[in-house]
């Protein structure tokens, strides 16, 4: 769908010109556009203000029918994250518009505070991904996405960039599979079929899956696990998707909290915090969407997948709070709520992972805690680590991919909170403050001296409104986090 190509535009004929427009400083070097963004400027409704958006049809002495120039502030403000909300509004501007086909021009003047790569990489990102619909479900399809965009590029930058453009592919082709996954609703995504939808795009990319159920489950003793499934009809699944290259010395396990349904259980949610519940397996969603990407970016270490899928329902055969469940790590632990099954899926499947794969590092990824939102409002994900330089690391790929991260404490006084009179934890605080630090603790009694860090995406793995690269509903966040973390820590 999309390619750098060298375009001679003062000759060639071109159906649709997008230029980014600075405000302060003219950000191309092409002497067309330049003369064009002249023109855009000489009218009083356009001056390349962030926001400000103007089209010019036909313009003299060119073969372009038409240019649609988007303003970006001043140059100070040309980021990644610019340049990609400037191609996804570019490209959402063009479906809206029911275009076909876009042509890009690419800001290559000398002195740019953005290197060429990173602008190629974030123009093409926020394209690719914002030419994603989810309209599976409408049955007329109002909107078309483009058939093909070109960001102009000389021929030398076109060769450079070759790899880079199919590596960014690969990655939004993770993250939409994750939009996908998360978007898609629940009756559509119960456990076994989900773990069938992964089993069905993995497989075929190279990558190894096993789908273990319930009889597995039970004969390995995933009790916590199985205590969260039990109120459902729909059978719970434990997924592994391994990358596994040839001599590889290091193995990094990536565990996603796969809850395909969140009623609450017995201590069912509310009507406003159950209606986007279909979410809750939006870090397995992420995880798949990583090592679907990974299979394509080749690294040079072996990735597992590890995703626990169950439903949280209500139920005669639900857990109960006060039941006391036996983990597969053989800690005990006392169900303070129903509602806070997340880390039960996650302590058994992290212990299991850590025995069977003896990772050299494990991240988790998870929709945990109503209270990360809370301390980090809707966009940014909480980090926690007992290992600063990785949490320091996950930090700096998110400033990077603009999946952004703050990195958050694991008070070690704080586990008292989670002292039960009965079993050896209780899986919910006794203090109603602090509930993602307190949940992270919890995780990290199961983890033992393993390097790891748990990233609390409950915030941002879904948007309600549509932004400049992403429509409403999942969001894919964390794949485009991990695989640029994977690809810094392979340099
Ligand atoms: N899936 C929720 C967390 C969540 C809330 C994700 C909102 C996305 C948006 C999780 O299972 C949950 O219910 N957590 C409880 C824990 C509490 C009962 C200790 C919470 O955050 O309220
Ligand atoms: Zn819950
Ligand atoms: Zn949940």
């Amino acid at each position: 769908m999309l390619e750098i190509k060298s375009v001679n535009l003062k000759r060639s004929a071109v159906d649709t010109l997008v230029v980014p427009v600075c405000e302060d400083q003219d950000i191309h070097d092409d002497p067309t556009v330049t003369s064009l963004v002249d023109a855009a400027k000489a009218l009083e409704e356009f001056n390349g203000k962030k926001g400000e958006r103007l089209t010019l049809f036909a313009p003299a002495d060119t073969r372009i029918a038409r240019v649609v120039f988007f303003g970006l502030g001043n140059t100070a403000n040309l980021t990644g994250e610019t340049l990609r909300s400037v191609a996804g509004k570019a490209v959402q501007h063009g479906i809206h518009c029911g275009l076909s086909r876009l042509t890009l021009a690419t800001p290559d003047a000398a002195d740019l505070p953005v290197d060429s790569e990173t602008i190629f990489r974030s123009l093409a990102e926020g394209a690719i991904l914002a030419n994603h619909l989810f309209d599976r479900y409408k049955q007329e399809k109002e909107k078309k996405p483009l058939k093909r965009v070109v960001l102009t590029g000389s021929a030398a930058q076109k060769k450079v960039c070759a790899d880079l453009i199919e590596r960014t592919a690969a990655i939004c082709q993770g993250s939409i599979l994750a939009r996908e996954w998360v978007t898609t609703p629940s009756n559509e995504k119960r456990p076994e079929a989900f773990a069938e939808r992964i089993q069905a795009v993995s497989a075929p990319a190279g990558l190894t899956v096993k789908i273990m159920d319930e009889r597995w489950l039970k004969k390995q003793r995933f009790g916590a696990m199985l205590a969260v499934g039990q109120g459902s009809s729909a059978k719970p699944r434990l997924v592994t998707v391994d990358y596994h290259p040839k001599g590889a010395k290091k193995t990094l396990v990536l565990v996603g909290k796969g809850v395909t349904f969140d009623s609450g259980g017995l201590n069912l949610k509310s009507a406003g915090g159950i209606e986007t519940m279909k979410m809750d397996m939006a870090g397995a969603a992420a995880v798949a969407g990583t090592l679907l990407a990974l299979a394509r970016l080749k690294p040079d270490l072996r990735v597992v997948g590890v995703m626990p899928l169950v439903e949280n329902m209500p139920s005669g055969t639900a857990i109960r709070p006060g039941d006391i469940v036996r983990t597969y790590a053989g800690k005990t632990v006392e169900i303070g709520n129903t509602d806070a099954e997340g880390r039960l899926i996650l302590i058994d499947a992290m212990a299991w992972a850590i025995d069977q794969f003896k990772p050299d590092t494990v991240i988790d990824l998870a929709t945990l805690t109503g209270a990360c939102m809370i301390a980090l409002g809707e966009k940014i994900a909480g980090v926690f680590s007992t290992d600063a330089d990785l949490a320091r690391a996950i930090v700096a790929s998110g400033e990077a991919t603009f999946e952004r991260c703050w990195h958050l404490p694991l008070p070690e006084d704080y586990k008292d909170l989670l002292k039960n009179e009965f079993a050896d934890l209780n899986n919910m605080s006794s203090s109603r403050y602090g509930g993602a630090i307190t949940a992270a603790l919890f995780l990290s009694a199961f983890v033992g001296e393993t390097r790891w860090a748990h990233i609390d995406i409950a915030g941002p793995a879904w948007i309600k409104k549509a932004a400049d690269y992403c429509g409403a509903g999942g969001t894919g966040f964390g794949v485009r986090l991990l695989c640029d973390w994977i690809e810094k820590m392979q340099a």
